[in-house]
């Protein structure tokens, strides 16, 4: 099994880099902050809780996530291997996806850390909110995840570069470029 989280800020290109990790490893591809708005959309009891933290900017309540993930690995352990987009985004998270995926006789062989200086991820957000629809691609709410993302978020590059599992990737330039360097840091380890 390859595991991959693909770790960055708010609009640091996680999903955009997913979509070339999956066709090159046959990856399944676990992107929680997709997985809840989907759940939003349908009105679920899961949506209708997620909606008031995902509004506000806010994370959702650690348990909550890590259960909701359970369940999905669970379902896929067919899986090749999975791409964890927007999870762990807490060092609480990071240690229950390190026991999850032991259960499963597996770990997180790497982690790929996008970095973007912020004044491009508000430009790149405040660009996809004119036609995202997504509810938190304003400027207020932007503003308030890049918070939550420096205090609840950022202390995982530490966590995984002590456990040496952090490839720190330049997420600026072309979608083209930045995934060369991924697939370069990838396949060098
Ligand atoms: P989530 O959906 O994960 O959002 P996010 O982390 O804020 O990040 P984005 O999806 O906005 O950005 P991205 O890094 O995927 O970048 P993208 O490729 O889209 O989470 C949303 C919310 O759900 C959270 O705030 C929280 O409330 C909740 N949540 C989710 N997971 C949770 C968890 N584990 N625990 C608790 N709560 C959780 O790119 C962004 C834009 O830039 C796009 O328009 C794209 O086309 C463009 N772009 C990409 N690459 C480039 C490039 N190289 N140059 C120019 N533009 C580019
Ligand atoms: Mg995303």
């Amino acid at each position: 099994m390859l595991n991959i989280v693909i770790f960055g800020a708010p609009g640091a290109g996680k999903g955009t880099q997913s979509d070339f990790l999956i066709a090159e490893h046959e990856l399944y591809h676990i992107s929680t902050g997709d997985l809840l708005r989907d759940h939003i959309k349908r009105q679920t009891e899961l949506g209708i809780t997620a909606k008031g933290f995902i509004d506000q900017g806010q994370l959702i309540p650690d348990e909550l996530m890590v259960s909701i993930l359970a369940d999905v690995i669970k379902t896929q352990d067919q899986a090749k291997g999975f791409i964890f987009d927007g999870f762990p985004r807490t060092i609480a998270q990071a240690e229950a996806l390190h026991a999850l995926l032991s259960e499963h006789g597996t770990q997180v062989h790497c982690v790929v850390g996008l970095e973007v200086p912020e004044d491009q991820l508000t430009e790149r957000l405040l660009l996809r909110g004119k036609s995202s629809g997504r509810s938190d691609d304003n400027e207020e709410t932007i503003k308030r995840r890049l918070d939550v993302y420096h205090k609840q978020t950022q202390p995982l590059k530490a966590y995984y570069t002590e456990r040496g599992l952090y490839h720190a990737i330049d997420g600026t330039g072309t979608v083209e470029q930045i995934a060369k360097r991924i697939h370069e840091s990838i396949t060098k380890q």
